[in-house]
């Protein structure tokens, strides 16, 4: 592997683009000091310019190169939960391209805790970084804009071909869905949670005391987006899907075999009546589980040739928040295209 690291890091320092698995998603790596390479990132996911990345870094002895007037609290959560799947939003540094903030002030950096990410990053590092020695990578998901995020490196290839110069393979994610971000570029203003994920608002507060605000969530964002991912039509399969509460399945199904419909079906309970799917996923009850195969779930059925996803609505308790965000968009998103 240590050869690939070699090569990933030179095509890094030369401007090309390198997917790498992280604990969540796997990301679409670039010099976040080089613009000419980050506009590579946009190209290849068909994203628009104004969406910013996040920059990935090996530790947080790095924050400083990246973000300005850091408060303590970010010092607090980078000590608790980094490496981890944890993006904090933070006021930019100087040297740090517009292109990778899409114009904004802030910059969202997170340490991901997969051991392919970090000795990747770590390596990036030893050879001096990109431009300037600045050691940032920029990534979002690996995936076409506005698509499921890759959880394998299977999952990348699809989505992006030849536009990746390469792949490292890192098995399947364990997290499985998108980092928690929490903006803390507010000066006295409260930490806000712009994406949940799998460290919840409790685990935050449990560090500093206070739970993140949840602004907006889930109303469609006017303007310039600060977090792409808050935008309904995002995390879609191309299949329209249908969420359809446990009790009411089984009368659902029915009706669809009934109506001659080739559907597919995600469920996490034992319904009996799941026979008639064309393409069935049993997922975990537990949300840690159902969240890691969740992407690779809806992928699956998605190319399975279905009319329809139905998906069982997932419980609506705490521990589910964030699979139930991105089951709400993926739903919202779905069949667009
Ligand atoms: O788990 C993750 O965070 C994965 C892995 C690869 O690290 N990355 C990821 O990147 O999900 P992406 O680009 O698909 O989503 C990053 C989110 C976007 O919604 C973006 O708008 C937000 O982070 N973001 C990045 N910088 C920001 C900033 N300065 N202000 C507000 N939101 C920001
Ligand atoms: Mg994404």
């Amino acid at each position: 592997m240590s050869l690939e690291y070699d090569l990933a890091v030179k095509l890094l320092q030369s401007g090309e683009l390198v997917a790498f698995p992280t604990e969540t998603v796997y990301g679409l790596g670039a010099d976040a000091a080089n613009p000419d390479a980050v506009a590579r990132i946009f190209a290849a996911k068909g994203r628009p310019a104004n969406h910013p990345v996040i920059v990935h870094l090996a530790g947080a002895g790095q924050l400083d190169q990246w973000a300005r007037d850091i408060p303590p609290v970010a010092w607090e959560l980078a000590e608790a939960f980094w490496p981890g799947p944890l993006t904090l939003i933070l006021k930019r540094a100087p040297a740090v391209p517009l292109a990778v903030t899409g114009g904004q002030d802030t910059v969202g950096v997170r340490v991901p805790a997969h051991p392919v990410a970090l000795d990747l990053l770590r390596a990036y590092a030893e050879a001096g970084g990109g431009r300037g020695g600045l050691c940032g990578i920029a990534a979002p998901s690996a995936n076409r804009f506005g698509r499921i995020s890759p959880t394998d490196a299977a999952h990348v290839r699809d989505e992006l071909g030849d536009a990746v110069a390469l792949v490292l393979d890192g098995g399947r994610c364990p997290v499985g869905i998108e980092s928690t971000i929490i903006d803390l570029s507010n000066d006295n203003g409260p930490l806000r949670l712009l994406r949940p994920g799998h460290i919840t608002p409790e685990q935050i507060r449990g560090v500093v005391g206070v739970a993140p605000e949840s602004p907006g969530l889930r109303k469609p964002q006017q303007g310039t987006p600060r977090v792409s991912g808050s935008l309904d039509a995002h995390y879609a399969p191309r299949t329209p899907m249908r969420v359809v509460d446990t009790a009411q399945l089984r009368e659902t199904l029915a009706a669809l075999s009934a109506a001659g419909k080739r559907f597919g079906l995600l469920v996490y309970s034992s319904p009996d009546s799941s026979a008639s799917a064309h393409s069935l996923r049993q997922m975990p009850n537990d949300p840690e589980g159902y969240a890691r195969e969740l992407y690779a779930a809806l992928r699956d059925l998605d190319a399975a040739g279905n009319e329809l996803i139905v998906v069982e609505r997932i419980p609506e308790s705490p521990a589910w928040a964030a699979v139930n965000d991105r089951l709400r968009r993926a739903a919202c998103g779905a069949g667009n295209s």
